[in-house]
């Protein structure tokens, strides 16, 4: 193979929540790695020392690297050239067109293209859809008239760790590498295998697909009992207790459980495949169902409130002729607690969370909304703050504090009289999305 005349093993382009702890493993592992992303602040950052954001033994990581002296940062994309492998770990949103937004990849691209030289492999790591690895080997085959796969290597090899789990899993997970032409596959397996992970070879779209269909399976798995949980309120049902009957020594069973299903990658990755679909809208459909949790859980709330009091029956009503007052609704001027800014449990990751689109929903009722989370960067209310002489808690994200007996102590202790507490995930085993104070109180002493 030929090698292009270079300082470092491997560049990394965008250190974000894939790209850094991939360029600190590839450092750990006794590779020389270039660091490479353009947003200054995450720079210096790590030049400090400091991780931008949690990652399980990612900071003792990042210490032992900085002083391994093996990572060098840069905010050029064209630095990557100084390295034979070049890696990309650059978001790839989706337009609301339901279609790939790639604008970060062509503009890294387009960089890169005078500075590659025979030898170089380029690694997509990012999440992409169908077809794109064959479009990153045609542009760089049409602009530089390279033999992809002879004299320069292109392969997909898709990041499948979860948030919280990647120092873990880099090792165990199956690296997937679908390399163009006929040697790319095997340039970048011999990166990859510098982790202990079986390296599994396969063409690229089907690397491609493999990826977004691990997670469009979790969207949809997830999406299921959310509906269910919907069909219930309307037939006066349990969801938890439909679950458990659907599930319970049955083998064909695995019905999963409720909650807010978002992030970044469950949210879009479905687009990369519907945007060119055999059964347009089926996954769209999904979307929508997990996207409509947080307006089920509003509407579920101002039903169980009631009218507002201006409202009520027996409130004084305006005669004819008389101006009549604003409609208020049920939730205006209520105080509710929302627990859990994050996408999900024990992460500091709000991307693309749907406990910020309740929170505008409330919020258009005109409720007085304040949050908690113990894990974000945003400020937030503590928690006794968030929960006193709250009419209406709503568990958010199912991080492990709240799920603690005394977090709910803590609730009704301090929350207005009978506050309704609504916990899809159902964190303290009460088995009701919808219940009050009172009746978690007699189940807690039930279960005591
Ligand atoms: N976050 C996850 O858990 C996860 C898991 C698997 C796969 N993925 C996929 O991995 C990819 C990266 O995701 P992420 O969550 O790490 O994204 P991210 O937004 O956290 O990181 C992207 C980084 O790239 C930098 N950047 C953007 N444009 C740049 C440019 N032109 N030059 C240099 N740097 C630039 C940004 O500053 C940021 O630090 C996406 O395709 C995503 O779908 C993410």
């Amino acid at each position: 193979m030929p090698e292009p005349n270079t300082t470092a093993d491997v560049s990394v382009i965008g250190l974000g929540r894939v790209g850094l702890p991939l360029a600190l493993s590839f450092a750990d592992r006794g590779l020389s790695v270039i660091g490479i992303d353009n947003d200054p602040v995450r720079l210096s950052s790590l030049r400090e020392g400091t991780m931008p954001f949690a990652e399980t033994g990612a900071q003792e990581l990042l210490e032992r690297v900085s002083a391994s002296g093996r990572l060098s940062l840069s905010e050029r994309v064209v630095d990557a050239a100084g390295a034979k492998h070049i890696v990309i770990t650059l978001g790839t949103p989706s337009f609301s067109h339901i279609e790939i937004d790639m604008r970060d990849i062509r503009s890294a691209l387009d960089d890169l293209l005078g500075a590659l030289r025979p030898g170089h492999a380029l690694t997509l790591r990012s999440t992409v859809a169908p077809g794109t690895t064959e479009f990153v080997a045609g542009y760089l085959a049409k602009h530089r008239d390279f033999q992809v796969g002879e004299d320069i290597y292109v392969a997909h090899a898709p990041e499948r760790i979860a948030a919280g789990r990647f120092l873990e899993e880099i090792d165990s997970l199956p690296c997937i590498v679908g390399g163009v032409g006929a040697r790319s596959g095997e340039a970048v397996a011999e990166l990859f295998s510098v982790f202990q992970a079986p390296i599994v070879q396969t063409t690229p779209v089907q690397a491609e697909l493999a990826k977004i269909w691990a997670n469009i399976l979790r969207y949809t798995h997830f999406a299921l009992p959310n509906l269910l949980m919907m069909d219930c309120e309307r037939y006066g049902a349990n969801v938890f207790e439909v679950i458990e009957l659907v599930n319970r020594d049955y083998p064909r069973g695995g019905l999963a459980q409720p909650g807010l299903t978002a992030g970044t990658c469950l949210r879009k990755d479905f687009a990369f495949s519907e945007e060119r679909s055999n059964a347009p809208g089926m996954l769209l459909a999904v979307s929508r169902v997990n996207e409509s949790v947080p307006l089920f859980l509003v509407e579920g709330i101002k039903r169980r409130l009631g009218p507002h009091a201006e409202h009520a029956p027996d409130a004084p009503r305006a005669t004819a002729g008389e101006p009549t007052s604003m409609n208020l609704g049920a939730l205006a001027g209520r105080k509710v607690a929302v627990l859990g800014l994050a996408f999900k449990a024990d992460t500091d990751d709000e991307r693309d969370s749907l406990a910020h689109k309740l929170i505008r929903l409330l919020e258009r009722e005109l409720a007085d909304v304040v949050a908690h989370d113990p894990h974000v960067a945003t400020p937030t209310a503590s928690f006794e703050e968030a929960v006193q002489d709250a009419d209406v808690v709503v568990v958010a994200a199912n991080h492990h504090e709240f799920c603690d007996p005394a977090a709910l102590a803590t609730i009704a202790q301090r929350a207005s009289a009978d506050c309704l507490v609504v916990d899809p995930w159902n964190c303290w085993g009460a088995g009701q999305v919808f219940a009050y104070t009172s009746e978690l109180a007699v189940l807690g002493a039930a279960k005591a």
